[in-house]
């Protein structure tokens, strides 16, 4: 039997829209209700430093209304670490954080940060939050994860997601390959970043990928088809791969 591949829905493009324009349309809660209702297991939300779509009032909101679990995804600050620890959601993710960039642009160089890491992680699982850090498709980085005795990580499938042809086989490859290392270290591995309707099949084939967790795409896909729709349609996808991979498998 295949393991149960998890959809981790991140909510953070509903709140740049609503920040657009101030007020409170469209509400992120709301839509981690709808995605809940959906098929969602998860809820992922980004609470950045210049607080550009999530607020800290978002997460108060979605730690008491929403009954999935939420991963909060967040720097390794100390502002963000207080901010963890007061709300104790599931998950934490941390991520590397840049003030000019678009969005997070690549995986937390966990081996380089290590003294930096080490009583951020600690200090979100002694208040038992379950902690991943959102790293390269690289064995280094997995070590580095294991050194900081984070349960979890996230692969980056970004660079998987834009390149094109060959190259997108070899990112897909790197990350097959990362994901085999991460169970052979007892790592629980994720994936996520730039995933689409286009994109999400070949990573749903890795069977020891867990979750996956999805934001922009199906915001903005939840335009053209609605978020109930789309966040169906993106579950489907998911399972009907989960499933061929298993089939091939024992066939
Ligand atoms: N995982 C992590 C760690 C992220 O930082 C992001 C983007 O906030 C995502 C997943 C979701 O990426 P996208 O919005 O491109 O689907």
């Amino acid at each position: 039997m295949s393991r149960y591949l998890r959809l981790g829905v991140n909510i953070d493009h509903v709140a740049t829209i609503r920040n657009a324009r101030g007020g409170e349309h469209p509400d992120p809660v709301k839509a981690a209700i709808a995605a809940a209702a959906a098929g969602a297991d998860g809820i992922t939300a980004h609470l950045r430093e210049d607080r550009r779509h999530i607020s800290d009032g978002d997460i108060s909101r979605l730690m008491a209304e929403i009954d999935l679990p939420l991963n909060l995804e967040m720097a390794a600050t100390d502002e963000m670490l207080d901010i963890a620890l007061r709300h104790k959601p599931h998950a934490a993710c941390i991520v590397p954080e840049k003030r000019e960039e678009i969005t997070t642009e690549g995986g937390l160089d966990a081996r380089r940060l290590l003294g930096q890491l080490a009583p951020v992680v600690g200090e979100l699982s002694n208040a038992g939050i379950r902690v991943s850090l959102f790293i390269e498709a690289d064995p280094a980085q997995l070590d580095a994860a294991v050194s900081l005795g984070a349960p979890v990580v996230e692969i980056h499938a970004g660079a998987y997601c834009e390149a094109a042809g060959p190259a997108r086989a070899s990112e897909l490859r790197r990350i097959v390959e990362a994901a085999a290392y991460a169970e052979g270290l007892g790592l629980e591995c994720h994936a996520g970043h730039g995933l689409g309707f286009d994109t999400v099949g070949p990573i749903a084939e890795i069977e020891t990928i867990v979750e996956l967790n999805i934001g922009h795409f199906l915001i903005g896909e939840a335009i053209f088809g609605g978020l109930d729709s789309t966040i169906k349609r993106m579950r489907a996808l998911m399972d009907n791969a989960r499933a061929s991979a298993a089939g091939d498998r024992t066939a």
